[in-house]
Protein backbone atom coordinates (compact mmCIF):
# COMPACT_ATOMS: atom_id res chain seq x y z
CA UNK A 1 0.00 0.00 0.00
CA UNK A 2 2.64 2.48 0.97
CA UNK A 3 5.01 1.70 -2.02
CA UNK A 4 2.31 1.91 -4.30
CA UNK A 5 1.53 5.33 -3.25
CA UNK A 6 5.46 6.46 -2.83
CA UNK A 7 5.09 5.09 -6.93
CA UNK A 8 2.80 7.58 -7.48
CA UNK A 9 3.99 9.75 -5.88
CA UNK A 10 7.63 9.73 -8.10
CA UNK A 11 5.68 9.25 -11.07
CA UNK A 12 4.02 12.40 -10.53
CA UNK A 13 7.10 14.08 -9.41
CA UNK A 14 9.81 13.41 -12.10
CA UNK A 15 8.44 14.81 -14.77
CA UNK A 16 7.32 17.93 -13.15
CA UNK A 17 10.94 17.61 -11.56
CA UNK A 18 12.60 17.35 -15.74
CA UNK A 19 10.21 20.51 -16.55
CA UNK A 20 11.21 22.54 -13.81
CA UNK A 21 15.11 22.46 -14.90
CA UNK A 22 15.83 25.85 -16.50
CA UNK A 23 18.42 24.84 -18.75
CA UNK A 24 16.47 22.05 -20.46
CA UNK A 25 15.10 22.22 -23.89
CA UNK A 26 13.68 19.48 -25.86
CA UNK A 27 10.98 21.70 -28.16
CA UNK A 28 12.96 20.88 -30.99
CA UNK A 29 14.78 24.11 -31.47
CA UNK A 30 18.40 22.59 -30.57
CA UNK A 31 20.07 20.28 -28.05
CA UNK A 32 21.29 22.47 -25.28
CA UNK A 33 25.00 21.44 -25.19
CA UNK A 34 25.89 21.73 -21.56
CA UNK A 35 23.57 18.44 -20.94
CA UNK A 36 25.91 16.41 -23.06
CA UNK A 37 29.07 18.00 -22.01
CA UNK A 38 29.60 20.78 -24.27
CA UNK A 39 28.88 24.38 -24.16
CA UNK A 40 28.05 28.14 -25.36
CA UNK A 41 31.42 28.59 -26.04
CA UNK A 42 33.58 27.93 -28.78
CA UNK A 43 37.47 27.49 -28.34
CA UNK A 44 39.90 29.81 -29.45
CA UNK A 45 43.29 29.49 -28.00
CA UNK A 46 41.97 28.46 -24.31
CA UNK A 47 39.23 31.08 -24.41
CA UNK A 48 35.69 30.83 -26.16
CA UNK A 49 33.47 33.56 -27.93
CA UNK A 50 30.05 33.02 -27.62
CA UNK A 51 27.74 31.19 -29.66
CA UNK A 52 25.42 33.77 -29.90
CA UNK A 53 22.90 33.31 -32.70
CA UNK A 54 21.13 29.64 -33.30
CA UNK A 55 19.48 28.77 -36.16
CA UNK A 56 16.47 26.39 -35.31
CA UNK A 57 15.90 22.90 -36.19
CA UNK A 58 12.84 23.48 -36.69
CA UNK A 59 13.87 26.36 -39.81
CA UNK A 60 13.04 25.03 -43.23
CA UNK A 61 15.43 21.58 -43.39
CA UNK A 62 16.81 23.35 -47.29
CA UNK A 63 17.91 26.04 -44.61
CA UNK A 64 20.15 23.62 -42.80
CA UNK A 65 22.46 22.85 -45.51
CA UNK A 66 25.53 24.03 -46.27
CA UNK A 67 24.44 25.23 -50.12
CA UNK A 68 20.87 26.62 -48.51
CA UNK A 69 22.34 28.32 -45.39
CA UNK A 70 24.66 30.21 -48.08
CA UNK A 71 21.75 31.00 -50.35
CA UNK A 72 19.86 32.35 -46.76
CA UNK A 73 23.49 33.85 -45.43
CA UNK A 74 23.87 36.00 -48.43
CA UNK A 75 20.13 37.35 -48.71
CA UNK A 76 21.05 38.73 -45.46
CA UNK A 77 24.31 40.40 -46.44
CA UNK A 78 26.49 37.72 -45.50
CA UNK A 79 29.09 35.82 -48.32
CA UNK A 80 32.03 33.16 -48.25
CA UNK A 81 35.61 34.74 -47.61
CA UNK A 82 37.50 36.78 -49.87
CA UNK A 83 38.72 34.48 -52.53
CA UNK A 84 38.28 31.78 -50.45
CA UNK A 85 41.19 33.05 -48.05
CA UNK A 86 40.88 32.42 -44.94
CA UNK A 87 42.72 34.39 -41.79
CA UNK A 88 43.67 32.48 -38.75
CA UNK A 89 43.21 28.76 -37.46
CA UNK A 90 39.93 27.29 -36.98
CA UNK A 91 37.82 27.67 -33.74
CA UNK A 92 36.38 24.58 -32.34
CA UNK A 93 32.98 24.00 -30.38
CA UNK A 94 31.74 21.27 -28.77
CA UNK A 95 28.01 21.43 -28.74
CA UNK A 96 27.03 18.49 -26.89
CA UNK A 97 26.38 16.33 -29.81
CA UNK A 98 28.48 13.45 -28.99
CA UNK A 99 31.63 14.39 -31.39
CA UNK A 100 33.28 16.61 -28.74
CA UNK A 101 35.30 19.31 -30.16
CA UNK A 102 35.01 19.79 -33.60
CA UNK A 103 35.96 22.66 -36.16
CA UNK A 104 33.83 25.53 -37.29
CA UNK A 105 32.69 24.39 -40.95
CA UNK A 106 33.09 27.73 -42.00
CA UNK A 107 33.35 31.73 -41.80
CA UNK A 108 30.71 33.95 -43.51
CA UNK A 109 31.80 37.80 -43.13
CA UNK A 110 29.57 40.63 -44.13
CA UNK A 111 29.78 41.32 -48.12
CA UNK A 112 28.50 45.09 -48.00
CA UNK A 113 26.07 44.35 -51.09
CA UNK A 114 28.35 43.34 -53.42
CA UNK A 115 28.39 39.50 -54.61
CA UNK A 116 31.46 37.70 -54.79
CA UNK A 117 34.25 40.18 -53.94
CA UNK A 118 31.90 42.20 -51.59
CA UNK A 119 33.82 40.22 -48.25
CA UNK A 120 37.42 41.52 -49.75
CA UNK A 121 36.06 44.62 -48.61
CA UNK A 122 35.53 43.34 -45.25
CA UNK A 123 38.72 41.90 -45.31
CA UNK A 124 40.37 45.25 -45.09
CA UNK A 125 38.05 47.30 -43.81
CA UNK A 126 36.81 45.07 -40.74
CA UNK A 127 33.40 44.60 -40.46
CA UNK A 128 30.11 41.67 -39.33
CA UNK A 129 31.82 37.89 -39.88
CA UNK A 130 30.55 34.96 -38.07
CA UNK A 131 31.76 31.24 -37.67
CA UNK A 132 29.24 28.15 -38.47
CA UNK A 133 28.85 25.10 -36.35
CA UNK A 134 26.77 22.57 -36.89
CA UNK A 135 24.75 20.09 -34.15
CA UNK A 136 25.29 16.29 -35.50
CA UNK A 137 21.46 14.73 -34.89
CA UNK A 138 18.91 17.97 -34.68
CA UNK A 139 20.57 20.25 -37.94
CA UNK A 140 20.69 23.12 -35.86
CA UNK A 141 23.53 25.93 -36.88
CA UNK A 142 25.43 27.52 -33.85
CA UNK A 143 26.92 30.89 -35.05
CA UNK A 144 29.68 32.76 -33.49
CA UNK A 145 28.92 36.44 -34.35
CA UNK A 146 30.91 39.46 -33.89
CA UNK A 147 31.69 42.80 -35.65
CA UNK A 148 35.96 43.34 -36.24
CA UNK A 149 38.31 46.40 -36.41
CA UNK A 150 40.15 46.38 -39.38
CA UNK A 151 43.08 44.25 -41.29
CA UNK A 152 46.03 46.86 -39.48
CA UNK A 153 44.16 45.49 -35.79
CA UNK A 154 44.79 42.17 -37.14
CA UNK A 155 40.95 41.39 -37.05
CA UNK A 156 39.99 42.26 -33.44
CA UNK A 157 37.09 42.60 -31.96
CA UNK A 158 35.72 45.70 -31.52
CA UNK A 159 34.51 46.76 -27.84
CA UNK A 160 30.92 45.45 -27.49
CA UNK A 161 31.67 43.75 -31.02
CA UNK A 162 29.77 40.49 -29.42
CA UNK A 163 26.56 41.96 -29.13
CA UNK A 164 26.87 44.38 -31.94
CA UNK A 165 27.49 41.59 -34.03
CA UNK A 166 25.02 39.58 -33.61
CA UNK A 167 22.63 42.54 -33.12
CA UNK A 168 23.42 43.41 -36.72
CA UNK A 169 22.73 40.34 -37.83
CA UNK A 170 19.27 40.26 -36.44
CA UNK A 171 18.64 43.17 -37.27
CA UNK A 172 19.31 42.33 -41.40
CA UNK A 173 17.63 38.75 -40.73
CA UNK A 174 14.19 40.01 -39.29
CA UNK A 175 10.97 39.57 -41.15
CA UNK A 176 10.79 38.66 -45.03
CA UNK A 177 13.74 39.25 -47.70
CA UNK A 178 14.06 37.96 -51.38
CA UNK A 179 17.29 36.80 -52.52
CA UNK A 180 18.60 34.36 -55.75
CA UNK A 181 18.88 31.27 -55.36
CA UNK A 182 22.32 30.98 -57.86
CA UNK A 183 21.26 27.40 -58.22
CA UNK A 184 18.34 27.41 -59.90
CA UNK A 185 18.15 30.86 -61.20
CA UNK A 186 14.75 31.92 -58.82
CA UNK A 187 14.72 33.84 -56.05
CA UNK A 188 14.13 32.67 -52.56
CA UNK A 189 12.00 34.34 -49.63
CA UNK A 190 12.87 33.93 -46.78
CA UNK A 191 10.52 34.75 -43.02
CA UNK A 192 12.84 34.90 -40.34
CA UNK A 193 11.47 34.86 -36.34
CA UNK A 194 13.74 35.70 -33.50
CA UNK A 195 13.32 34.48 -29.97
CA UNK A 196 15.56 35.81 -27.05
CA UNK A 197 17.16 32.97 -25.10
CA UNK A 198 18.35 33.91 -21.58
CA UNK A 199 19.52 31.69 -18.85
CA UNK A 200 21.85 29.44 -21.40
CA UNK A 201 24.87 31.71 -21.90
CA UNK A 202 26.46 33.87 -18.51
CA UNK A 203 26.59 37.85 -19.31
CA UNK A 204 30.26 39.00 -18.49
CA UNK A 205 33.84 38.86 -20.07
CA UNK A 206 34.48 35.78 -17.86
CA UNK A 207 36.72 33.18 -20.36
CA UNK A 208 35.59 35.21 -23.52
CA UNK A 209 38.37 35.97 -26.07
CA UNK A 210 39.98 39.71 -26.41
CA UNK A 211 37.82 39.89 -22.65
CA UNK A 212 34.71 41.72 -24.54
CA UNK A 213 31.64 41.73 -22.29
CA UNK A 214 28.50 40.01 -23.96
CA UNK A 215 25.26 40.49 -22.53
CA UNK A 216 24.25 36.34 -22.06
CA UNK A 217 21.76 37.33 -25.17
CA UNK A 218 21.33 33.96 -27.38
CA UNK A 219 19.51 34.99 -30.43
CA UNK A 220 17.18 31.30 -31.80
CA UNK A 221 16.25 32.54 -35.63
CA UNK A 222 13.41 30.21 -36.85
CA UNK A 223 14.07 30.33 -40.68
CA UNK A 224 11.37 29.69 -43.23
CA UNK A 225 11.94 29.14 -46.65
CA UNK A 226 8.47 30.43 -48.44
C1 LIG B 1 40.74 21.12 -37.50
O1 LIG B 1 41.57 22.10 -38.06
C2 LIG B 1 42.96 21.90 -37.81
C3 LIG B 1 43.74 23.12 -38.33
O2 LIG B 1 43.40 23.41 -39.66
C4 LIG B 1 43.40 20.61 -38.49
O3 LIG B 1 44.77 20.37 -38.21
C5 LIG B 1 42.55 19.47 -37.93
O4 LIG B 1 42.86 18.29 -38.62
C6 LIG B 1 41.06 19.77 -38.09
N1 LIG B 1 40.31 18.73 -37.42
C7 LIG B 1 39.36 18.04 -38.05
C8 LIG B 1 38.68 16.99 -37.23
O5 LIG B 1 39.05 18.24 -39.22
C1 LIG C 1 15.68 40.79 -26.64
O1 LIG C 1 16.99 41.16 -26.28
C2 LIG C 1 17.35 42.48 -26.64
C3 LIG C 1 18.81 42.66 -26.26
O2 LIG C 1 19.62 41.79 -27.01
C4 LIG C 1 16.44 43.46 -25.96
O3 LIG C 1 16.78 44.77 -26.38
C5 LIG C 1 15.00 43.15 -26.31
O4 LIG C 1 14.16 44.01 -25.59
C6 LIG C 1 14.67 41.71 -25.98
N1 LIG C 1 13.33 41.38 -26.41
C7 LIG C 1 12.48 40.71 -25.65
C8 LIG C 1 11.14 40.45 -26.26
O5 LIG C 1 12.77 40.32 -24.55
Amino acid sequence: MFSSMLLAVLALAVPNLLNASPIKRDDGDFLNPTLGGGSFLDKSAGLGEPLNVIISAKSSPEVLTLDGFLQYAQTIGFDTECLGLHIGNPQTANLGDGRGDVNETEVLRESFGIPGVGTCLESATGGNHFRVFPQAGTGALFLAVSKEEDASEQHNIIPDGYNIGRDLLVANAVGEHTGFDGKKFKFNTYDTVVTNLTGLLAPGADGINHGIAQDGVIKLLTVTLK
